[in-house]
C-alpha cells in the first residue's frame, strides 16, 4: 500500500499514520519528523530547515525531495508507505511522480483529512508531543494520564517550536496557497478520496481504512 495523507497542519495526520502503521505495518514516512531529527541533531541540513520551520514557511522543495527520494530506496519501504507531510507543493508532487516512475511504482491512494480552521487552531495550540519517544497527546482531546508525562515511556511532554498561534496562523496560510492546490492535482489523476477529519481518532480511522479498502 501507497498511500498519502494530505490535509493542513492539525488536521490529525502523523496521529492517523501511526495507527495506520500498525494495522497495515507499513513505514511512516513523516518529513516533518524527518526535518526536526535533523535540527535536533544540528546537521547541516537541519541548521538550513530550522529558519524555514521556526516561521512556518516550507522548507526547500530540493531539501524535501531530496529527504524522500533517499527514504524510499530504503528496504522497508518494499512493501508500501504512508507519506505523512509530503508532498507539500506541486513540483514536489512532481517530483514525487517522476521518482516513483523511475522505481516502476505507483501512489494507490491519496486522502485528504478535512477540517475547520478554529478546530485546527484548537488542537494545535493544546498538542504536546514526548520528547523521548515521540507520542503524540491533546491538552484537552487526548490526555496524558499524568500532566505532562508520557504514557508510553515516562518522557517529558513539550510544545512544538511551531505550536504557537502566529506561527500556526501562517502555517495554515502557507497551506491554503501551497499545498490545498494538491487536492486537484491528485483529483484529476483519480487518486484523492477526501475523508471528514471532525469526530473521534478511532472513527476518523474506520473511515480512512473503509477508503483505503475501496469502500469508503
Ligand atoms: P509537519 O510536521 O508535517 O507539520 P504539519 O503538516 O503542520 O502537521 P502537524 O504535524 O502539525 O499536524 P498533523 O496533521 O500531523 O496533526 P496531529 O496528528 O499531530 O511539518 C512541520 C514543518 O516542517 C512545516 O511547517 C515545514 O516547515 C516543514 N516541512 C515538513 N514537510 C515539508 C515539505 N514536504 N515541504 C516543505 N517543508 C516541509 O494532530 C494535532 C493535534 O490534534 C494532536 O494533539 C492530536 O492529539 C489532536 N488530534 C488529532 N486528531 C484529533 C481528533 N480527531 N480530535 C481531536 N483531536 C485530535
Amino acid at each position: 500500500m501507497r498511500l498519502i495523507l494530505l490535509g493542513p497542519p492539525g488536521a490529525g495526520k502523523g496521529t492517523q499514520a501511526k495507527k495506520l502503521v500498525a494495522k497495515y505495518s507499513v513505514p511512516q514516512i513523516s518529513t516533518g519528523d524527518i526535518l526536526r531529527e535533523a535540527v535536533k541533531n544540528r546537521t547541516p541540513m537541519g541548521l538550513k530547515a530550522k529558519a524555514y520551520m521556526d516561521k512556518g514557511e516550507l522548507v526547500t522543495d530540493d531539501i524535501v525531495v531530496g529527504i524522500i527520494r533517499d527514504r524510499l530506496q530504503e528496504s522497508d519501504c518494499a512493501k508500501g508507505y504512508i507519506l505523512d507531510g509530503f508532498p507539500r507543493t506541486v513540483p514536489q508532487a512532481d517530483a514525487l511522480k517522476t521518482a516513483l516512475h523511475e522505481m516502476g511504482q505507483s501512489i494507490d491512494r491519496v486522502v485528504s483529512i478535512v477540517v475547520a480552521n478554529d478546530e485546527l487552531i484548537q488542537r494545535l495550540t493544546g498538542r504536546r508531543t514526548c520528547k523521548e519517544c515521540g507520542a503524540g497527546f491533546h491538552i484537552l482531546y487526548k490526555k496524558p494520564k499524568a500532566e505532562g508525562i508520557c504514557d508510553q515511556c515516562g518522557g517529558p511532554l513539550i510544545q512544538r517550536d511551531d505550536d504557537q498561534e502566529a506561527t500556526i496562523q501562517n502555517r495554515l496560510t502557507v497551506y491554503n496557497q501551497q499545498t490545498e492546490p494538491l487536492i486537484a492535482y491528485y483529483r484529476k489523476d483519480g487518486a484523492l478520496k477526501e475523508v471528514e477529519g471532525t469526530g473521534s481518532i478511532d472513527e476518523i480511522f474506520a473511515h480512512i481504512c473503509a477508503v483505503i479498502e475501496n469502500h469508503g
